[in-house]
């Protein structure tokens, strides 16, 4: 009897249905958990329960999470309104793993398959050895691409996808200038505008240069020596990750009716253009559909995964350290390798 009953057991946490919270709830993981918001050092190793899916969730073993400006700054206590973060707070949006279980209701998925996913900014949770994630925040990881490149895609793609599809509608033949081309979003933004057919001019420091024309930017402009407004007029799109003064004097070479998406909020230009133009702020949603169309890309060739900077779970202060130097090449990833 006894034996008919752990044969089922297994059979049944086999097929995903994750039906023992209770003894799950033993089971611990390690995870970066802030007790306090503050400086890097508030990133702790801790260990906590495993988190228990809940209807049309997901539970993932990562393998690894991207580091986002996003996470410096609510781990700052500088984002607390926008991500509802409350302590104890698991930082991470960007996940790739394999699915360990799932709840109620869940359908498209089993325990195994691996999935690269965004979650939800009011939520995060990827900084750990497991993190719950919707149906909707997952798409199925590209076979040909490592957990690591992947997991470092999902928020800079999605704001990419977002700023220059769904709001500027960037079109073949049209010209964008994208501000940070070296950076996350910028070096995936860049990718995405010529796989549209679209022109680029992108702004970078001078040794990230050769790398954005490995990217295929048509012209790269040093911001720091150079001006801008030097290298592109009437442009149709202009993309902002940085605000303030480089977001006023963008407006000013846009042609008539062009359009402006930042993705750090408008200025007091950018809330009044003139000329027609239109000034959109974003902020960045998880998508599963253009998560798997990002990943279509991916396995064609067609966008690539930047990634600088590994490190392990443990070294997240170090992780938040090289972010906020503003002077990160694509991506910095934190792998959970195994214990010992
Ligand atoms: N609203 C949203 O949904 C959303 C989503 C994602 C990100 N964001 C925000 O967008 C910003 C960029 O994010 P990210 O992930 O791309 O950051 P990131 O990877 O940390 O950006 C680093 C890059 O910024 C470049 N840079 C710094 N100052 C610059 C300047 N004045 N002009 C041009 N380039 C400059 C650096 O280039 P060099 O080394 O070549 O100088 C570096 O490559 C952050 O503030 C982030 O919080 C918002």
């Amino acid at each position: 009897m006894k034996n008919l009953l752990s044969r089922a057991l297994v059979l049944l946490s086999t097929c995903g249905i994750l039906l023992l919270p209770a003894a799950r709830a033993q089971d611990q993981m390690r995870a970066i958990q802030l007790q306090e918001f503050g400086g890097p050092e508030v990133l702790q190793l801790a260990r906590i329960p495993i988190p228990v899916p809940g209807p049309d969730e997901l539970l993932v073993r990562v393998h690894a999470a991207a580091v986002n400006p996003v996470d410096t700054s609510i781990r700052a206590g500088r984002a607390s309104g926008l991500s509802g973060a409350e302590i104890p707070y698991v930082p991470g949006f960007d996940i790739s793993g394999e699915v360990a279980a799932y709840g109620p209701g869940v359908t498209g998925f089993r325990v195994g398959d691996p999935v690269f996913a965004m979650l939800d900014l009011r939520r995060g949770g990827g900084y750990a050895e497991y993190a719950i994630v919707k149906v909707n925040e997952a798409a199925i990881k590209p076979e040909a691409i490592g957990h690591a490149e992947a997991a470092s895609v999902p928020l800079v793609a999605l704001t990419a996808w977002q700023a220059l599809f769904d709001t500027a509608d960037l079109q073949a033949g049209q010209t964008i200038l994208i501000h940070a081309g070296a950076g996350g979003v910028g070096s995936i933004a860049v990718q995405l505008a010529k796989w549209r057919g679209a022109r680029v001019v992108a702004t970078a420091s001078d040794y990230n240069h050769e790398f954005l024309y490995s990217l295929g930017v048509d012209i790269a402009v040093d911001y720091r020596t150079q001006q801008f407004e030097d290298f592109v007029s009437d442009a149709d799109v202009v993309l902002d990750p940085i605000g303030g003064d480089t977001q006023r004097r963008s407006l000013e070479i846009l042609r008539d009716g062009g359009r402006l998406v930042s993705i750090v909020g408008l200025t007091e230009a950018g809330r009044n253009p003139t000329r027609g133009i239109q000034a959109t702020s974003i902020l960045v949603h998880p998508d599963a559909e253009q998560l798997g169309r990002i990943g279509e890309l991916m396995t064609s060739g067609e966008l690539s995964p930047i990634v600088s900077h590994r490190f392990p779970l443990s070294d997240a202060p170090l992780a938040h350290q090289q972010s906020e130097t503003r002077r990160t090449r694509g991506k910095i990833l934190l792998e959970m390798a195994p214990e010992g």
